[in-house]
């Protein structure tokens, strides 16, 4: 393969990879990926994404607290994270945003979600954002940060959604989502967004990209992104991974 590319976004931390980490990271550049991005959910995994970011130069960590953590965080979490993210490798805020898929608690999610924006806003650091079945609340909330920049992760919503994001200055992060076969609306979403716009990750060990769907994600499999949406794109998988990277540089400082 004539290219690079960066996972911008794997749960490295997470137990699946427990049995074989170590491999697993130790051969990231075999296959492509140049660097990578781990992002948490609470406090303890971004303590574990903080140490682990400090043993290879090439990861990168992002702290905080997910939306489906409503139930579970404290005050003091939120004023730890605010800490954390002083850290040498941290280079974003993230994953947080809104999630009304579960049984959840509209206003604790607001409160989690905005008191980590204005993290981001007073620390000048980009945000990772997850939503779903929340896409207009998210907005709502990002706009009041007209100086915090950041990425909709694993992005499925619609065209005119994203160019609303877009606006913000927000960029758009394509997952295994765009290689699956009945992924028709996310492919014509990808096929519209400027590559200038678009970022690229696994969200492993989740969301498997096609053909390995069934099996544990990995962050090798961000090249089965990228050539789908070199694809869909019209350009080479060097041209689209050449200003990919270049936007992942962008938004995280790398
Ligand atoms: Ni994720």
């Amino acid at each position: 393969m004539d290219y690079k590319i960066y996972d911008t976004h794997c749960h490295l931390t997470d137990e699946k990879f427990d049995f074989d980490r170590k491999k697993l990271i130790e051969s990231l550049h075999e296959n492509n990926v140049e660097k990578a991005m781990i992002p948490s959910d609470t406090v303890e995994n971004s303590i574990k994404a903080i140490e682990l970011s400090h043993e290879y130069e090439f990861l990168y960590n992002a702290v905080g607290i997910h939306p489906e953590e409503d139930k579970n965080f404290t005050d003091e979490d939120i004023a730890t994270i605010s800490k954390l993210c002083d850290d040498y490798k941290c280079k974003a805020i993230g994953e947080i945003g809104l999630d009304y898929h579960y049984e959840h608690d509209k206003e604790r999610q607001k409160y989690l979600f905005e008191s980590q924006m204005q993290i981001a806003d007073e620390k000048k650091l980009p945000v990772i954002i997850h939503t779903r079945d929340a896409i207009q609340d998210t907005f709502d909330i990002l706009k009041k940060y007209p100086n915090v920049r950041g990425i909709m992760h694993s992005y499925s919503g619609s065209y005119e959604m994203a160019k609303l994001f877009m606006n913000l200055g927000y960029y758009i992060s394509f997952s295994g989502v765009v290689t699956f076969k009945n992924a028709k609306n996310v492919k014509e979403v990808c096929a519209k967004i400027p590559i200038e716009k678009m970022l690229v990750e696994t969200d492993s060990p989740y969301l498997t990209p096609h053909p390995y769907r069934g099996k544990r994600n990995e962050p090798k499999y961000v090249n089965l992104v990228l050539q789908e949406v070199a694809f869909l794109k019209n350009l080479t998988e060097k041209q689209a991974s050449e200003i990919i990277c270049r936007n992942a540089d962008d938004i995280f400082g790398w």
